[in-house]
């Protein structure tokens, strides 16, 4: 095996243990191209040598405890920087805030430099080792994020793999004809291979963006641009693009970033005749990102962004042996949990609860209702066909529902890439306008705003209960509604996924405390829940799960068990009183409002919930 003398023994010792998978995969990916391959392993060690002492001592400690992300008392939260805090230095200021907000996980939306209108929210990068002059520097970074490791806050970065933006630097060398440059891309000099590709790959963005290809009008060549025409694809097939992201990628990680989320990961791998998503290629791919950081930096996580339905995202898990991400998306639950708020029907929730119980339990999931994207209904439409609901018309149903067009819906939505041939909207607003808060304060209805305020806080309590880390969506904790200011700014009025990236209200969280307020109940319960979640250990990720039979299809059940503890757990999804069946259940406390309870039946309001712990 090929290694230098010099290298320091921590780094051998990690490098050796991996250094054969590392090095068949690289093999079988880049056609045994060892000059490629001696290259990155040198590398590896110039960014490990590299890494502070400080990242290296987190390292060991996670090393040496490589659970340490399934506990109970990890809560999450995203944001954009400039829409929380304006830049980096204004954000390290706020840290007190996100500690009150009880997060330790905090996920920062893309921050590298990025060109004005044609940035994509920031997931269009020029620069990987950048900062986006508006928010900071490097230093800025750097900074904070070692400001948080003082708080115990672990932070995350989007790592755009997918592509760069048309201005990055290898984009304009191959825009002015440099044929290596065009190499790290996917160029044609006609559309015949376009033509071929779109035959088999679906689209993004079929009406922002429509199409996987862009004609570049000053060089007469095509390139392939599978999101929005701004954001070249890199070609994973080139080892040099594998060799420099990686490169990109240990950057960040050595500025203190602890959660690497591998952005659209499934779509780095293309070929002729195929979708271009989920390729075997892929896999080797996040494998060997996997095998690297383990070797130059052991505690940083990554995080896969496979917004898909379940059979498509499990395999980023890996294997027990060959493990890839850390950690995915939950995006079935968080798009049935919707579902369910319209038919106020659990069945399909419960399903997908007793899949995912069924699942090794080393797999963590990040749960969460809301993110920086829309909601894409990707339900399980085989198994909702026994009740006569199909696709599209369902998919109409939600979207009507959710822009409060049907009868009966107080939600505020608005659609998202809306394909009239396709009928596949997609959903974009705010939880609290979803839930019809918006609705409920504007017609100053206070039974609705009572019933919309207590629907999102179930919502959420439901988020706690689920296994894996909890993520909640910047400005959700204090019921934050939409921003309809996007429909103004030609750079942003054609997203509507800017409804829900609006500036955080601070005015709003001097309500906080206040629980006469919207602000204030939102923000205490959240804040309770997460606390007694904390507290106990049959919230955490090795605790068993299952759902329970509840007598009502508007009630879901969910019992965990974990020790010697046992909770039971009851989610009403109407806006009417339920009578629930307590199965098994004698006498308990629940542990959000201290009540006694006794008796197998239990009254619930309308979107009240329980967390009943069973005294044994
Ligand atoms: C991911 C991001 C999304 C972005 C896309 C293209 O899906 O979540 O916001 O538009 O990647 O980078």
């Amino acid at each position: 095996m090929e290694h230098s003398e010099k290298w320091e023994a921590e780094f051998v010792k990690r490098f050796k243990k991996h250094y054969d998978e590392l090095k068949w995969l690289y093999c079988e990916v880049y056609n045994n191209d060892m000059k490629a391959f001696s290259w990155l392993c040198n590398s590896l060690y110039g960014y490990y040598k590299s890494r502070s002492s400080a990242l290296k001592k987190l390292d060991r400690e996670k090393e040496n405890n490589p659970d340490w992300y399934k506990t109970n008392d990890i809560v999450g939260m995203m944001l954009y920087v400039d829409a929380f805090a304006d830049n980096l230095k204004g954000l390290k200021n706020k840290i007190s805030y996100i500690k009150e907000c009880g997060v330790n996980y905090l996920h920062l939306m893309p921050l590298l430099k990025t060109p004005k209108g044609k940035s994509d929210g920031g997931y269009a990068v020029a620069d990987f080792r950048r900062v986006q002059p508006e928010l900071g520097t490097m230093t800025d970074l750097e900074k904070l994020t070692s400001e948080c490791h003082k708080n115990g806050i672990s932070c995350c970065l989007d790592f755009v793999m997918n592509h760069t933006s048309e201005d990055h630097k290898w984009a304009k060398a191959a825009r002015n004809g440099d044929a290596e440059a065009q190499k790290r891309f996917f160029f044609f000099d006609d559309w015949e291979y376009p033509n071929r590709f779109e035959q088999t790959v679906p689209q993004v963005f079929p009406t922002t963006a429509p199409g996987n290809f862009t004609y570049l009008e000053d060089c007469k060549k095509i390139v392939m641009t599978t999101f929005y025409p701004y954001q070249w694809d890199l070609n994973y097939g080139n080892c040099v693009v594998f060799n420099d992201m990686v490169g990109n990628m240990l950057y960040i990680a050595n500025k203190g970033i602890d959660v690497i989320r591998l952005d659209a990961v499934p779509y780095i791998w293309k070929e002729l005749g195929t979708s271009c998503r989920n390729l075997p290629k892929v896999h080797s791919l996040v494998r060997m990102m996997r095998i690297i950081t383990e070797i130059v930096c052991p505690s940083v996580l990554l995080l896969g962004e496979v917004v898909m339905e379940p059979s498509k995202v499990v395999p980023y898990f890996g294997t027990v042996e060959k493990p890839e991400c850390h950690m995915l998306y939950n995006v079935t639950t968080m798009a049935s949990t919707w579902h369910t708020v319209a038919t106020k029907d659990v069945r399909l929730l419960k399903r997908q609860m007793d899949k995912l119980a069924d699942l090794p339990k080393n797999y963590v999931f990040l749960n969460y209702l809301r993110c920086h994207d829309d909601i894409g209904w990707g339900l399980d439409y085989e198994w909702l066909s026994q009740f006569g609901i199909s696709e599209i018309p369902h998919k109409k149903y939600l979207n009507d529902y959710f822009t409060g067009k049907s009868s009966g819906s107080n939600a505020r939505g608005e659609l998202y890439n809306d394909d009239p041939r396709l009928g596949d909207a997609r959903l974009c607003g705010t939880t609290a306008s979803l839930c019809g808060i918006e609705k409920a304060l504007a017609e100053k209805d206070e039974d609705k705003l009572e019933k919309a305020v207590d629907c999102d806080i179930m919502l959420h309590a439901y988020m706690l209960t689920q296994s894996g880390i909890p993520v909640l969506y910047s400005g959700d904790e204090i019921g934050q509604l939409n921003d309809y200011s996007y429909h103004d700014n030609p750079d942003k009025s054609a997203d509507s996924r800017y409804l829900h990236r609006g500036k955080f209200n601070w005015e709003s969280t001097d309500r906080c405390s206040d629980t006469d307020t919207v602000q204030g109940r939102i923000f205490k319960s959240i804040t309770r829940l997460e606390a007694i979640r904390a507290k106990n250990e049959v919230f955490g990720t090795p605790a068993e799960f299952c759902t329970v039979y509840t007598g009502s299809d508007s009630v879901l059940g969910v019992c965990r068990e974990y020790g010697n503890q046992k909770l039971l757990a009851y989610f009403n999804f109407s806006e009417k009183e339920q009578t629930v069946f307590l199965d098994g259940f004698k006498s308990g406390k629940d542990l959000f409002s201290n009540e006694e309870i006794s008796g197998i039946m239990a009254q619930l309001k309308p979107f009240g919930f329980l967390w009943l712990l069973l005294e044994e």
